[in-house]
């Protein structure tokens, strides 16, 4: 079954094109992040504008790509949500209308989910159960996932998201957005040992997460060292170092926790922030001395992309789900209340 998948739910706009037999056929990305860095942000009324000058063209890039056309395509899967709503509009209205115009199901996708299913896209996939952790700009979570929609969360972040923490703490030491790679890259020049970060709730069972008060001592540390030298690079790398450790360990703290927990023995790590190298490391560490492995998609699947909800939404359709005739929406949706594959399907190409 030819899949098309698209991806507009913040700033940028993804498209792809998921076979089921033959898998990833191909992908193309256009990144919003120049066009919002004036702002330190995401603008969703500019979101919204620039994906409906891109999102047609790239829809017609990948098909180009792949040696298509439009009239091959067995199904059309958009996110539906969690995100910005006029952003997700626009994917919902141009997926609705290729889906009507061609006579081909279209459904509404989970983001989160397509972020948990994209190392699914790799080479040597994880089989279910497994324990995933969802790290992105806007969730921190961990699930146990039995297969594709069984899904019970185990913790998640009280206040901040990790990738929201990585953006804040680089606005205060003068990063530009998305501030998750540009500190990771700053930390690369840190002093291990000058400054020491809380490892905020690893003191206390549970596998909830706060990011908050790191947040805060980020600013105090900041405004402290400002004071006292001008706030040199190497302080700002010193900085970055100690704030993306703490954040590596708690996150690692609460993954073995979880793996302890429930007796999992693989570990999915998906959304922007599992592409960071020293949270792969950490957790290879980790899971290597429980004799368990950790999963990832390559970085650009990391993420946000149109192929995991071309992969999520393959998966979904072949199994009979799909909308009715009205575009789906959702600004705020839990994971746990999609409908589970009734027969979960093992995690690789099957037909
Ligand atoms: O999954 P994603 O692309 O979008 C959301 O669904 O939110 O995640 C974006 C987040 C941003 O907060 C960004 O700073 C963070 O992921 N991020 C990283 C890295 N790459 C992206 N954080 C830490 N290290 C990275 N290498
Ligand atoms: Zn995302």
């Amino acid at each position: 079954m030819l899949i098309l998948g698209i991806e507009t739910s913040c700033d940028e706009t993804g498209v792809a094109l998921f076979d089921s037999e033959q898998g990833l056929l191909a992908h193309a990305l256009f990144s919003q992040i120049d066009m919002h860095a004036d702002y330190g942000g995401v603008v969703p009324e500019l979101a919204s504008r620039d994906h409906v000058r891109k999102l047609l063209p790239l829809c017609d890039q990948v098909l180009a790509q792949a040696g298509k056309v439009r009239a091959d395509l067995e199904g059309i899967a958009y996110t539906a949500g969690p995100g910005l709503v006029g952003a997700l509009m626009v994917g919902g209205s141009v997926a609705h209308s290729l889906g009507f115009a061609l006579g081909v199901p279209v459904l509404g996708v989970h983001h989160m989910e397509g972020h948990l299913l994209a190392p699914m896209l790799e080479d040597n996939p994880p089989a279910f159960p497994f324990v995933a952790l969802l790290v992105s700009g806007g969730h921190t979570q961990l699930v146990r996932v039995d297969g594709i929609g069984a899904y019970q969360m185990l913790g998640e972040s009280v206040d901040d998201a990790a990738g929201e923490a990585f953006d804040k703490a680089a606005k205060m030491l003068g990063l530009d957005y998305p501030g998750g790679p540009r500190v990771a890259a700053l930390a690369e020049k840190g002093t291990p040992g000058r400054y020491r970060f809380p490892r905020p709730m690893t003191d206390r069972p549970g596998l909830d997460f706060s990011f908050s008060g790191l947040k805060t001592f980020t600013l105090n540390t900041v405004s402290a060292a400002r004071d006292a030298d001008g706030l040199d690079d190497q302080t700002r790398a010193d900085i970055a170092l100690a704030f993306e450790t703490a954040v590596v360990e708690t996150l690692t703290i609460k993954c073995r926790r979880a793996l302890e927990q429930t007796g999992c023995k693989r570990l999915v790590i998906a959304g922007g922030v599992s592409a960071n190298k020293r949270l792969r490391a950490a957790l290879e560490a980790m899971t290597a001395k429980l004799q368990a492995g950790v999963f990832y998609a390559r970085p650009e699947f990391c993420t946000d992309n149109g192929a995991m909800i071309a992969y999520a939404g393959a998966q979904r359709l072949r199994a009979g789900q799909r909308d009715g005739e009205k575009i789906v929406a959702v600004p705020r949706w839990p994971m746990n209340t999609l409908p589970a594959i009734t027969e979960p399907r093992s995690a690789g190409l099957v037909d």
